[in-house]
């Protein structure tokens, strides 16, 4: 048996140092990470609302697992939610979760926003392994939402890893309490292998390594994973089969799961989703809107925005000379992602 490559993981995350706006926004990839981030607030708006729908009287409860340093602490915060409790398995990265929350908790109070600011705790653990029921403060707490953003993957490492943590969220959720997360698409990037020459193929903002192009194993399917200057480490294929299937074990019911794609196409056609595209900087201008606009990628990384512009431009009836869009290499990475969501069963009354 191998060593668990999960320290690797939790040191590479830890000595990821945070970036101001004005830093970010130099990124090749600035607007590639703010997309990714639009399609969390729209599933996080989406789940939100639905525990408001539900009208449940109950404190709203949300468990954040792979939380990182706190990128979602906002969204959480207009989900209108009581108490977070987030859990990552890189401690510098909780340390600096924790004080996000705590300078966000300051800020509403200092400036009198509207609402509530939920409370929240802070843990650092390996979610593959050890068990989160033992490590929150009240054990007795029912989860209305367990969000596993971008980390899911890490459990494949192993069938016993991937089965403690679907066993910590099934374990948490109350009955009919819901399960959300985005992960990377393990087939898009079997597809992606079998195009390529070699074991690695990607673009100038990504890359992906395999060890050969032999048929990956079902649990431990390694690859190591490269992102313009935010990742630089292994992953695991979740083979999704697998994933429903023990799922399954846990009473863990799926709702969904769709490429970022659709769920893109879907989400921008609603006024909210609107909105928070543009608010939220996802998507770049092109051709560049303002004079001292630099375009993120070279101009034939514009092509199919070039096209969608010839198709608007040829409409008599539409006077917009712009599009939204992402460079080609951006979306090469955005489009490689899912969005799932399941659903905890509910208890079962026996005659
Ligand atoms: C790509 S980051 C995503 C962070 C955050 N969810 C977001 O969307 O911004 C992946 C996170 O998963 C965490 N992680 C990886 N393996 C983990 C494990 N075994 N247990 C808990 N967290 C883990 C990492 O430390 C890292 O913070």
């Amino acid at each position: 048996m191998t060593d668990s490559l999960a320290p690797i993981v939790a040191q590479h995350y830890n000595q990821i140092q945070e970036k101001g706006l004005e830093e970010r926004k130099q990124s090749r990839i600035f607007h590639m990470r703010n997309l990714n981030n639009w399609v969390k607030s729209m599933l996080i708006k989406e789940f939100a609302e639905k525990l408001k729908e539900e009208r449940d009287r109950d404190k709203k409860i949300v468990l954040d697992i792979g939380a990182g340093k706190g990128g979602d602490l906002l969204k959480w915060k207009k989900g209108g939610i009581d108490y977070l409790v987030c859990a990552d398995i890189a401690e510098t990265s909780v340390e600096q979760c924790k004080q996000r929350y705590m300078e966000m908790k300051d800020r509403h109070k200092r400036q009198r926003e509207r609402g509530y600011c939920f409370d929240a705790e802070f843990i650092t653990a390996d979610c593959t392994k050890q068990r989160l029921k033992d490590l929150y403060q009240n054990p007795d707490i029912q989860f209305n939402i367990v969000s596993i953003q971008f980390a899911f993957h890490y459990c494949f490492e192993s069938l016993a890893q991937a089965r403690t943590m679907l066993q910590n969220v099934s374990e948490c959720l109350k009955p009919g309490g819901y399960f959300i997360g985005t992960l990377p698409d393990a087939y898009e990037i079997m597809k992606r292998l079998e195009d390529a020459e070699d074991c690695t193929f990607g673009n100038d903002v990504y890359s992906i390594s395999f060890p050969s192009k032999d048929i990956p194993k079902l649990f431990g399917a390694k690859y190591d994973f490269h992102l313009e200057g935010v990742v630089d480490c292994p992953e695991f294929l979740v083979y999704f089969p697998a994933f429903l299937k023990l799922a399954e074990e846990v009473d863990l019911e799926l709702l969904y799961s769709t490429p970022f794609a659709d769920y893109f196409d879907e989400k921008q056609k609603i006024k909210e989703g609107q909105f928070l595209l543009t608010k939220m900087q996802s998507l770049e201008t092109y051709p560049p809107f303002l004079k001292n606009q630099v375009l993120m990628g070279c101009d034939d990384e514009y092509y199919h925005a070039k096209e969608k512009l010839k198709l608007i431009t040829s409409d008599k009836e539409s006077d917009k000379d712009h599009v939204g869009t992402l460079s080609q290499s951006e979306w090469e990475v955005a489009s490689m992602y899912v969005v799932f969501a399941f659903r905890k069963k509910e208890k079962t009354v026996s005659a």
